[in-house]
């Protein structure tokens, strides 16, 4: 059985002040967690070591949203796995849409850091999703197939068992509009299928397969309720404790 994680990227959102109070409601928010769901909050870089803090001893877990492929030295503004680690994180996410879009970011790209992530013993959440265009053209299997492939080759299967896939439709990133249980459901079959294909069914009836795309508390519940679906990665409504809280909630 897959574990259900919920996991909130707050993007370049939240100063040092504001991510404060957010860490605090969200504490208290989140005192009590359905049992079998995994809570992850990922705030940028300039908060991590502020979060890394408050939220040791508590049931929430710490990500980053990026990383860089080296431990250290001339890579003017990255940052390292270790110094994710070392501020206290466990998860960090890879090759979001929005990465892949401004930062050219690539599935080989995406792949030496996966790789990366978990020698250094991360755990990757990693990204794919078609475009509106991309699913117009009827191609999205093909997109996803592709950047799967192309995301996971070479990880071995205890890696990959513990390796997060987000499926994240880029036509439902801060638009409001989901995709529907129905079409993220069979994208999800589509990635399960794809993952036994490499590493074989054991690991495929493991690995967590998140959704994202406004998730929000109204419509969490009936995606969560789907066989493939197994968590959120959630974006603008998890910079809020209230609905961030009540998307956690849903996943019991
Ligand atoms: P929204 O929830 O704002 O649509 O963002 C989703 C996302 O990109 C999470 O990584």
């Amino acid at each position: 059985m897959p574990q259900t994680i919920i996991a909130g990227n707050w993007k370049m959102n939240k100063d040092l002040r504001e991510s404060e109070d957010l860490l605090i409601a969200l504490k208290s928010a989140l005192a009590t967690i359905p049992s079998g769901t995994t809570v992850v909050v990922c705030p940028p870089f300039t908060s991590l070591a502020l979060a890394g803090s408050l939220l040791n001893g508590s049931a929430i877990a710490l990500g980053a949203q990026n990383m860089y492929v080296e431990d250290e030295g001339a890579f003017t503004g990255e940052v390292s796995p270790r110094m994710l680690l070392a501020v206290g994180c466990r998860y960090v996410i890879l090759g979001h849409s929005e990465r892949r879009q401004y930062f050219h970011e690539t599935d080989e790209f995406i792949n030496r850091k996966a790789k990366k992530a978990h020698a250094a013993g991360l755990i990757p959440i990693i990204c794919v999703g078609e475009t509106l265009q991309e699913r117009e053209k009827n191609i999205t299997p093909l997109v996803i197939t592709t950047q799967v492939r192309g995301c996971l080759q070479g990880l071995t299967p205890a890696q990959m068992k513990r390796t997060v896939i987000a499926y994240e439709p880029v036509w439902a990133i801060g638009t409001g509009k989901n995709a529907t249980p129905q079409q993220a459901q069979e994208v999800h079959a589509l990635i399960r299928s794809l993952v036994k294909e490499m590493f074989g069914t054991d690991v495929a009836d493991a690995v967590t397969i998140q959704y994202g795309g406004s998730v929000k508390p109204e419509n969490a519940a009936e995606l969560l309720r789907q066989k493939d679906i197994n968590g959120a990665l959630v974006g603008g409504a998890c910079l809020k404790a209230d609905s961030f809280s009540a998307i956690v909630r849903a996943s019991a």
